[in-house]
This record gives structure tokens, sequence and C-alpha cells, in this order.
């Protein structure tokens, strides 16, 4: 069987500013919250592994920009730092950010390697932030002109923009679960980090389309279906609730310009609406996107409560479903996560029915493996799980544009090993192999996979079980 993908389909992969530079304290960057965070407490990091500790790109993004050649990338996706481009979240722009910047995105159209550039992925200024972070109207407007400030700056060159990474994963991770600082757990101050972020999203959107750059925007979301235990109402009930509370709370807004009107009746009934001034609604539809990039990696199982809540606790989600763990699913062991390559095509087919078949891309998909060391034979990482991984995922994305989806392009989650948050480098997700020690990169077998991939622009699976290239 072909898997042939349509012409000038982007292959590629995707990395974040924080997560490669470092650089972290050097050339004009101020403090984000990983460096703030990571001061006051480096216990919470991966075997105290600090943002500074990252895989060097500043220094080296011309040779790392050499070695996406080599694989065949004609696309890559990372994010410009707010910190390092605006010290201070706001006010002066740091010109030694904007050089660096200037020569990446340079170096990236030299070398043939369209940019995708976000401008926010997890990374607040830690100025903005002590003045309260989007639970803050004022970081709205600082957003909005550091964005500005990127589209003035990078504009002429850069033609794909995405304002936000996993906005919902900042929400949580700050302010629902406690694994992203300022560690705050409080529903209502969640919605109102939500709702800001969806304002600065607009706000950026309506700049950019003033500028008329000739370019696209769009916004980049983690859209994990979510999948009902049974089709008993009550298991679709508490599968509709995680789908608008973690989904359709980014999505509707970002595509369609409107909230749903459930969630809004949902937090109304439960005492956890932000507050809206006049003008947001006008905003917010004017900051529907042109594209979406989705990250994919594994589905969400939920069922109904099985134990009755106990309304004297907090406000949180999980007053709405419980987990489902469905005996016998395909594992990633190495990471604990499900594989469930269906998913990516659920996505995009909802996008074709739901959402107007929207332009959107898989700009994130990966396979984690903690202590991927052991499969280093002969110098190099044997990774056939994740070449098994990316092609198994590639053939519903093929399925899904055949049968209508606009989806234009697949990246990777990530080009070499790096740095993750919390995690550090406990799970590794690269093209490439990244030594800690020597900063030494040496590519994966799925490396060799992809570069062929890309090349042919599809793969083909022979009866035998084989594959070859077209
Ligand atoms: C993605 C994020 O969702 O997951 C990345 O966009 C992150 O920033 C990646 O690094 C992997 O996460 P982890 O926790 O498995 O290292």
């Amino acid at each position: 069987m072909l898997y042939q993908f349509p012409p000038h389909f982007y292959w590629g992969s995707a990395a974040s500013a924080t997560q490669t530079e470092g650089a972290a304290a050097q050339f004009g960057k101020g403090d984000n919250i990983w460096d703030h965070w990571y001061q006051q407490e480096p216990n919470r990091f991966y075997q105290g592994v600090s943002p500074q500790q990252t895989s060097t790109f500043y220094q080296h993004f011309r040779d790392d920009i050499g070695l996406m050649k080599a694989i065949n990338h004609n696309s890559f996706r990372t994010s410009i730092s707010w910190s390092r481009l605006i010290p201070d979240g706001t006010g002066e722009v740091n010109q030694q950010a904007v050089a660096f910047y200037n020569q990446m995105i340079d170096e990236l159209i030299a070398q043939g390697i369209e940019p995708f550039l976000c401008l926010f992925h997890f990374d607040m200024p830690l100025a903005m932030q002590n003045i309260g972070g989007f639970e803050n109207r004022k970081v709205v407007a600082a957003y909005a002109y550091y964005a500005q400030t990127c589209f003035t700056l990078f504009g002429d060159r850069v033609k794909h923009w995405f304002t936000f990474n996993e906005p919902v994963v900042t929400v949580e991770g700050g302010y629902l679960y406690n694994f992203h600082y300022p560690n705050v757990v409080d529903f209502r101050r969640a919605a109102t980090v939500a709702y800001h972020t969806i304002l600065a999203h607009a706000e950026a959107v309506k700049r950019y389309r003033k500028l008329a750059l000739g370019g696209k925007i769009g916004i980049i979301l983690n859209l994990t279906p979510s999948y009902p235990r049974s089709d008993n109402e009550a298991d679709r009930l508490a599968s509709f609730h995680c789908d608008l509370l973690f989904n359709r709370s980014f999505l509707d807004p970002a595509v369609k310009g409107a909230y749903p009107r459930e969630l809004i009746e949902l937090l109304d009934h439960y005492h956890q609406l932000p507050e809206i001034e006049l003008g947001d609604c006008r905003l917010i539809e004017q900051g529907k996107v042109d594209m979406l990039g989705i990250n994919y990696y594994q589905p969400r199982r939920v069922q109904a409560k099985l134990h009755a809540v106990n309304h004297t606790n907090p406000f949180m989600p999980e007053w709405l479903f419980d987990e489902y763990r469905m005996p016998g699913c395909k594992m990633n062991p190495h990471r604990g996560w499900e594989i469930y390559e269906k998913g990516v095509y659920d996505i995009l087919i909802n996008l074709r029915d739901n959402y107007d078949n929207l332009p959107c891309y898989i700009s994130e998909n990966g396979m984690g493996v903690e202590g991927e060391e052991k499969f280093l034979h002969n110098g190099q990482i044997q990774d056939d799980y994740r070449i098994d991984f990316i092609r198994e995922h590639l053939k519903w994305v093929h399925r899904a544009i055949e049968e209508g989806s606009t989806c234009f392009g697949y990246h990777m989650w990530t080009f070499i090993d790096n740095w993750s948050w919390c995690n550090a480098y406990k799970n590794r997700y690269g093209f490439y192999r990244l030594d800690l020690a020597t900063q030494q990169r040496s590519l994966k077998k799925s490396g060799e996979w992809f570069a062929q991939t890309a090349k042919h622009n599809g793969f083909a699976d022979l009866a035998t079980g084989e594959q070859s290239w077209i």
C-alpha cells in the first residue's frame, strides 16, 4: 500500500525556545518563570537539571539547522522567547535577541526550511508573572505589544505564526494541578487565565491582520480526544464535559470566534466564570485563526463519576468525570502513555465536520522514552518502536486527507532530545540523540526513516510487512 502525501506537504519537527536555546541568563535575556522557579525549588525538576542546561541552540543553531536539512526537513517550528526579546516583558527590545532571531530565521530560509514561529510556549517573563501573569489584563496588553514587535521585526520572512502552544497546559499546570509555576490550585483563577489567554491571542491575531504581511496566523492546541468508557448516557456526558473543558475551551473561541454555550453555562452553574468586559466578545470574534496546529500524543478515556463528589472541597474538573484505564490498551511502556493512532484521524475528521475544515497540520506527535540509552547499539539509538509509532500515525493522517481533511503537514516532537520542563531530560523524543556530557548530536534510526519519508513525500508498506520508499 502506498502512502503518498499531497504536494508541498510540510515535514519537520517542533521545539521551543526555553527548551533548546540555553544561554538562559546571557545576551540580555530576562528571567522567565522557569529560571525563577528553578532558583526557588530545584527539587521540582527531574534530577535537578535546570533550564540553563538545554541543548545550546543559541550557540549551535547553524549546525543544528544543517542537521535538519540532513534529514530533509522542509519546515521547523520553534518559539521566540518573550523574556529574551523583551527582558522586562514590556518596554525595551533586546537588540542581541533581534540579531539572534534574525540569523536563525535567515539560516532556516537559506537551507530551504520554512520557519513556523510560536510566540508563547509556557515561558512567561518573570516581570509579567510578578504582576499576576495572565490573571492581570495588563499582561494581555503587554503580550499584544510583544506579538506586534515580533510581527514587525520578523514578519517579512516568517509566514506561519502561532500565538500560543498548548495554552490549556499552562492553565492546568500553573493553576489547577501544580506542575508549572506559579503552582496555584484554584479553578476560578485558572478560568481567568484561560480567558485572558484567549483575549491575548485575539489581540495578536487582530494586530497581525492589520499589518497585512501576507502570512497566516494560528494557534497550537493539544486536542486530546475524550473517549467515553461506554455508550451509556452518563459516560457520554462525562466525556462531553471533559471535551468541553480541555479541548473546546480553546478550540471554539480560536476557530469559531465564540465560546460554547454549554461551557459558559457549566462555569456559571459552579460559580467559576471569569470577569467579562464590554467589547470582549467582539475581540474574541476577531481572533478567529487562519490555521490550526494540532498536538496529539495520547487519547483521554473517561467514565462517569464512580463516587459522589464532596462539595465542601474546591471545585475541580474531576467533579464531572473520572479517568478510565481501558484494559488491554496499547501502551508506550517507556512513558506510561496509551498509544492510539486512530486518535489523530478522529481529530482531523472532527475538524473537517464541525470546524469548517480549517487548514491544519500536526504540529506535535511523539513518543517519549525514559532510559532510551538502553537502545544504544553500535553508536546509534535503535528506536524501531518510534518508527512504528510515526508510521502508524501517518497512515491515519493519510486516510483523513484522502477523506477530505485539509491537513498540510506533520511535525514530530522533537528534533534533538531536549530539556522538558519538570521532566528535564527524563523522556527522550528526538530524531537526534543528545549526549548530555559532550553536547554531541547523533542521528537515531527513526531520523533515518523520517529523512527517507520526507524525501519521497510518503512511504510504501509492502505485503511482506517490509517498507520501502516510493
Ligand atoms: C508537549 C509540549 O506537549 O510535550 C512540550 O509541547 C513537551 O513542550 C512535550 O516537552 C514532552 O513532554 P514530557 O513531559 O513527556 O517531556
